[in-house]
């Protein structure tokens, strides 16, 4: 007994270092023209996408999907894992188009679910979303509430690099659920008066890294949702849209809070807010708590810095209309530009829970070549350097 124990082990080990000295892992080629795909934007290259991720995400060695230059479209699509193997990466040069019938999308149009090791190089997402804004604008009640662009759930270790997100129906991209997601040099354009047209999406995640992108849409350039940990922005420009936004939270009772949040070189044109913290005014077990915006440049923002913890839509289900989400540790450290309005710097705080906590350290913010102005409620914190406008804590 013992003895075959040893061998088994001897054999695996000697099998280990055969692999190991060989050392040449394959990596499987897929090119979706290969699957049918036709890069005329007329036909239906669904199935062929599908197809070269099921055979992708089958093997056991690492895999590339290929979609050379053109326009492919796509009907609402889900790659699914967990795969046989953790390295898959789609190189796209060429352009998915969504079909012209805004009603066929689903909630996502491009979905990524339980994968682990995925990565997205270049390519463009073109969601087609004018028609559906269109028919929102018309308040007709038959309009879908339209597709999130490129969604990814329950994943790990992903990266996206390059991508260009264009017109989405609704948010260009949501993060959720997953760990360890780099996105960089990534584009986001749709118009400034597209709605829900949020950039980037983030929640009930850890370790999201946004770098180096430029975001111009209709509605936030990031948003961040409950349960975000170890979040790190830095080098985004955002504008015209709604700015980056932590919220809004506490609209569930119990609720994951947001933890660890960092915001670094940022600017932020033409938009209804800077750096915004809301929440609802309802009862919850939220919580917001060490964030750092650092080095932010606002040209012509309407709420350069704004926590607002009185959002209750239509004053409907905000019993007492006071928020349980607690806010704690935000640094504001050399926040620099116009203001759009007399007001730049509003902190408008729970009164079960006051802010605490908050720190500005060189704030300089103007409204039309004049010192603008400051209002707090139920806020504690403290400042250094140049406060400008001085501060109402
Ligand atoms: C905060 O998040 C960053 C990544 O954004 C990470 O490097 C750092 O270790 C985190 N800090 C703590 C205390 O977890």
């Amino acid at each position: 007994m013992a003895n075959s124990i040893q061998a088994i082990v001897f054999i695996s080990l000697i099998f280990l270092l055969t692999k190991s000295s060989n050392a040449k892992i394959e990596v499987n080629k897929f090119n979706v023209l290969k699957f049918g795909a036709k890069a005329d934007g007329k036909k239906d290259s669904s199935k062929a996408f599908l197809d070269s991720w099921n055979v992708a995400c089958g093997s056991t060695n690492p895999g590339i999907i290929s979609v050379p230059q053109g326009r492919y479209l796509i009907k609402s699509l889900r790659f699914e894992g967990p795969c046989k193997n953790n390295a898959i990466s789609f190189q796209i040069d060429g352009t998915l188009v969504a079909p012209s019938n805004f009603k066929s999308l689903q909630e996502f149009w491009i979905d990524f679910h339980k994968v682990d090791g995925v990565t997205i190089l270049g390519g463009k997402l073109d969601a087609q979303g004018t028609a559906l804004w269109a028919c929102k604008a018309t308040q007709d009640k038959d309009c879908p509430s339209g597709a999130t662009t490129l969604g990814f759930s329950s994943s790990n270790d992903i990266e996206i690099l390059g991508l260009t997100s264009l017109n989405s129906q609704m948010f260009h991209i949501v993060i959720n659920g997953c760990k360890k997601v780099k996105l960089q040099s990534v584009k986001v354009l749709a118009p400034g008066n597209s709605p829900n047209t949020d950039g980037i999406h983030v929640q009930l995640s850890s370790d999201v890294k946004i770098l180096n992108s430029k975001i111009s849409t209709g509605d936030d350039c990031v948003s961040i949702g409950p349960g975000t940990t170890n979040l790190w922005i830095e080098n985004v420009a955002c504008g015209p849209g709604h700015g980056i936004s932590i919220g809004s939270l506490g609209k569930d009772f119990e609720e994951a809070g947001v933890q660890n949040v960092t915001v670094k070189t940022i600017t932020i044109r033409n938009t209804q807010n800077g750096l915004r913290i809301k929440s609802w005014g309802r009862p919850s077990t939220g919580f917001v708590r060490g964030v750092i915006f650092q080095g932010v440049k606002m040209f012509n923002v309407q709420n350069p810095i704004i926590i607002d913890q009185n959002y209750c839509p239509n004053n409907e289900n905000c019993p007492g209309k006071v928020s349980g989400v607690a806010i704690s540790d935000v640094v504001y450290q050399d926040i620099q530009g116009t203001s759009a309005t007399e007001v730049a710097m509003k902190f408008d705080c729970s009164k079960s829970k006051p802010c605490k906590g908050i720190r500005l350290e060189n704030v300089k913010l103007t409204y039309k070549k004049k010192p603008a102005l400051a209002s707090c409620a139920n806020a504690r914190g403290t400042t250094s350097g140049l406060i400008q406008p001085s501060s109402c804590f």
